[in-house]
């Protein structure tokens, strides 16, 4: 068997971890691995990698990564071949689908299965290779842990450890300065990160996309807290969160190959707040500080856990389907099914229902 692993969509930490569990599990199979770079990249353009788009994986190259960010084969998203950019001779950009040199680069290097890391973005990408008939594992990656089909992904705690540490050395310089805090967490879709790091960073408002929020609301809390002599408060947003009836904060609409870039909520909700709440407020957007860092144990085990489990699928033929966590196991889903429908925080959940039991405004 030769095996091709790759990395797509935004970096999370456990990457590292993922790759070494699959490239020791197949080499105990008897089996060879190659990585493909930067995504589908390295198949795509070998000529730019000059012939080492595609390259072997040892034991040796896989010595000591468990531990770290990051992913030593690189990753992209704006990399998919079906909807990859080209400029026109109009100078137009349109979208165009590169499956096809996919196909015919993975046949010519005579390999047997991909097992693909990736978002929802990269395994869709993983499940039309397999409608075409390529042999396809999937490994699902976020740290926004909005992913179907699977409890949850390698990364999203090691991220929601970075907001939480954030958001507690916030409070100190709050508290001294008697200000607020407007936090910006990421979570374009579901606000997973927002929840986890603002009930555990003990945050006086959180706002997620699955809550849209009102101002006043927001301004109710923040008051209050003034009123009641707290003289500080800290808002914790998820980058996606929408007002009641208004739409999300971008900072660069999408274009061909690339989706639109969320961003700027935090600085807006801050300015609003000073304005009518008469208190200093100050703004913080922690943007990719949270796809970084060493993973924690938790992630660096699921993630290990997920490469050895995709080895056991290709060894059970059982292609076109990916790991998932389901406890006490770590089975296997159809890719489609994975696909089918984002997991978002549940609104009647019993985090939300804690978060609101300790006095924490959704600004609803
Ligand atoms: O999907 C993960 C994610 O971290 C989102 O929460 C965020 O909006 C996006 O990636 C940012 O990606 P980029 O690397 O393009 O800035």
């Amino acid at each position: 068997m030769r095996i091709a692993v790759n990395t797509g969509g935004g970096d999370a930490p456990g990457l590292n971890a993922v790759i070494r569990a699959v490239v020791l599990s197949a080499i105990n199979e008897g089996w060879e691995v190659y990585g493909i770079r930067d995504g589908f990249g390295g198949l795509l353009r070998d000529s730019e990698y000059n012939g080492e788009g595609v390259v072997p994986l040892t034991a040796e190259i896989v010595t000591g990564i468990t531990h770290t960010g990051g992913t030593i084969l690189g990753t992209s998203n704006r990399g998919n071949p079906m909807k990859w950019p080209q400029e026109q001779p109009d100078g137009t950009v349109i979208e165009i689908d590169r499956s096809d040199e996919i196909i015919e680069e993975f046949r010519k290097r005579g390999l047997d299965c991909l097992i693909s890391i990736g978002g929802d973005g990269s395994l869709a990408i993983a499940r039309r290779l397999r409608d075409r008939g390529l042999p396809v594992i999937g490994i699902p990656k976020t740290i926004d842990n909005d992913l179907g089909s699977t409890v949850t992904t390698f990364g999203f705690l090691t991220a929601v450890e970075t907001a939480t540490d954030a958001i507690d050395k916030l409070h100190t310089t709050a508290e001294s300065h008697k200000r607020t805090f407007v936090v910006e967490v990421m979570g374009r879709h579901s606000g997973w990160i927002a929840l986890f790091a603002g009930v555990a960073g003990t945050a006086d408002v959180i706002l997620i996309p699955e809550i849209p929020y009102s101002m006043e609301k927001v301004f109710e809390k923040v008051r209050w807290r003034y009123e009641v002599g707290r003289e500080f408060a800290v808002v914790v947003v998820a980058e996606g969160a929408k007002e009641i009836g208004g739409k999300a904060s971008f900072i660069e609409e999408a274009k061909p190959g690339q989706e639109a870039r969320y961003g700027g909520l935090a600085e807006k909700i801050a300015h609003t707040i000073e304005e009518n709440c008469d208190v200093e407020t100050r703004s913080l957007v922690l943007g990719h500080l949270q796809r970084g860092g060493q993973p924690i144990s938790y992630d660096r085990l699921l993630a290990l856990r997920f490469g050895a489990a995709a080895i056991e699928l290709v060894k059970r033929g059982d292609f076109g389907s990916m790991v998932s966590l389901d406890p006490p196991d770590v089975r296997s889903v159809p890719l489609g099914e994975a696909l089918a429908k984002r997991k978002n925080v549940p609104v009647d959940g019993d985090v939300v229902r804690t978060a609101r039991a300790l006095g924490i405004s959704f600004g609803d």
